[in-house]
């Protein structure tokens, strides 16, 4: 009888955090966004907490209007290098753009921190949803690539990516000093791809690491976005707000993955959550009050206007139906902007409730730790997820989740005591990518 399935862990380190304003509550450091002191720490104790992962999200153009984490933070694999000195077993992934960055250097940097950590390395490959980010990489607004293209080029980014992973077969190096023969020529492979977007001979000027190649994330949601997780995907963050809507993409993706050959179970599907745990359902009530009280009317206004390309929500009435946007905001977040849309049309809501409903969510996990564990069981068994990724809304949420909700999740057989491997791909439970030229070598 195989072994029992169990519940998988990320834990997302977002400095400051991802609420508005949040650095205002009492407990929070307001330089913690650009405080390695207390990422060593986090990662430290999210490794304590025998979680699978610690992940550093990213966006590549802020203005006077970004929250306070996004205006002054590390770069992912910058970070997450760091870290891995002060880790051993937790795995390490970054996010990094398709859109705006070079496949040789990118492939290059996964594949030196797959290294430096023994294994542990992981990307989420976002598209850039920001239009503005085109501004900082010698274009102009208008050609921020389309949404469509941004996945294009995301597609023919992974093939290049993937193939130079591969450039060196895992024997390839026989650094016998007697013979002076420091590597098997045979064993190094060029890639020379000639595609839409890119041209890249390689090979690439490093070997796979002891999982082969970094675990690929991925978080898109529109359709667009499934396909491509489907496709490339080994785990994927998704931003549900209820079980159902969690299971339907859940069978939605696995089953794309299914019909493009691929083995869904190793897959890995990861609902978004920001817990907020107290020792009574009240106490945990009066803490998401107190943080969505730091929130003014205008900064929630300013974070939903992001998801919009910018768009200046304050010329429209706060208490009058959400706007009609049309397509404004398919080009960005297509999914998350429209799902808001359909919220508002569905509940009849104004643009006050939207924004704050955006700036301030009230938790999908919110109460006890028996309740917050109930909850995560019953999304597990039910199918809806493989796993969380576990946002810290609350200073201390990371601390208190892996305190308080782990040993529940432990006595239940849920969630495990001691880490199965050294490596991301075997704590997560997917299988080392076979190299693909010595695979066709032994075909042949
Ligand atoms: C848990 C989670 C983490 C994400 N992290 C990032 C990130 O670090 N950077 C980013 O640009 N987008 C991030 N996204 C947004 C997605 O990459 C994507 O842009 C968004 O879901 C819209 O995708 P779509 O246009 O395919 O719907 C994240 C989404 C989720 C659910």
């Amino acid at each position: 009888m195989g072994t029992r399935r169990k519940i998988r862990l990320g834990a997302a380190l977002h400095g400051v955090g991802g609420n508005i304003s949040g650095w205002r509550h009492p407990d929070a450091v307001t330089d913690a966004s650009v405080n390695f002191g207390l990422y060593k720490k986090w990662t430290q104790k999210a490794e304590e907490g025998k979680f699978d992962f610690v992940f550093v999200a990213d966006g590549l153009y802020i203005t006077e209007k970004s929250i306070p984490h996004f205006l002054n933070r590390f770069e992912p694999v910058t970070i997450l290098s760091a870290l891995a000195g002060v880790s051993s077993k937790i795995g390490l992934v970054g996010t990094l753009s398709t859109s705006y960055s070079e496949p040789f250097t990118v492939a290059r940097q996964f594949a030196s921190l797959d290294m430096i950590s023994g294994g542990r390395a992981g990307w989420n490959v976002v598209t850039s949803p920001l239009e503005g980010s085109a501004l900082n990489y010698g274009k102009t607004e208008q050609q921020h690539p389309s949404h469509s293209e941004r996945y294009r080029i995301a597609d023919e980014y992974l093939t290049v990516a993937t193939g130079l992973w591969d450039s060196w077969e895992d024997d390839a190096f026989v650094r016998d000093k007697e013979s002076g023969v420091f590597f098997d020529p045979a064993k190094m492979h060029a890639l020379n791809h000639k595609g839409n977007y890119f041209s890249v001979k390689g090979p690439l000027n490093i070997a796979r690491s002891r999982q082969g190649q970094p675990v690929i994330f991925q978080a898109g949601a529109s359709e667009t976005g499934k396909q491509f997780a489907a496709q490339w995907a080994n785990a994927i963050f998704t931003g549900p707000e209820t079980r159902e809507e969690a299971k339907l993409y859940y069978d939605d993706v696995k089953g794309r993955a299914k019909a493009l050959g691929r083995n869904p179970e190793e897959i890995v599907i990861l609902p978004g959550i920001g817990p907020i745990i107290g020792s009574t359902t009240e106490e945990a009530e009066r803490k998401y009050e107190e943080l969505a009280n730091l929130v003014s009317i205008d900064k929630a206004l300013d974070f939903l206007g992001r998801f919009y390309e910018h768009h200046d929500f304050t010329q429209y009435p706060l208490d009058e139906p959400f706007p009609e946007l049309g397509e404004l905001g398919r080009n960005s977040f297509q999914s998350t902007t429209d799902r808001m849309k359909a919220w508002a049309k569905k509940e009849g809501l104004t643009l006050r409730q939207v924004a704050l409903r955006v700036a301030t969510p009230k938790p999908a996990f919110l109460g006890t730790p028996e309740a917050v564990a109930d909850k995560l069981e019953h999304w597990f068994e039910t199918g809806a997820a493989d796993g969380f990724i576990v946002g810290s809304v609350t200073p201390k949420g990371l601390e208190e989740f892996v305190d308080r909700v782990v040993p529940i999740l432990q006595r239940r057989g849920l969630f495990r005591e001691e880490y199965e491997a050294d490596t991301l791909r075997g704590n997560l439970g997917i299988p080392i990518p076979s190299n693909r030229y010595a695979a066709a070598a032994t075909q042949a």
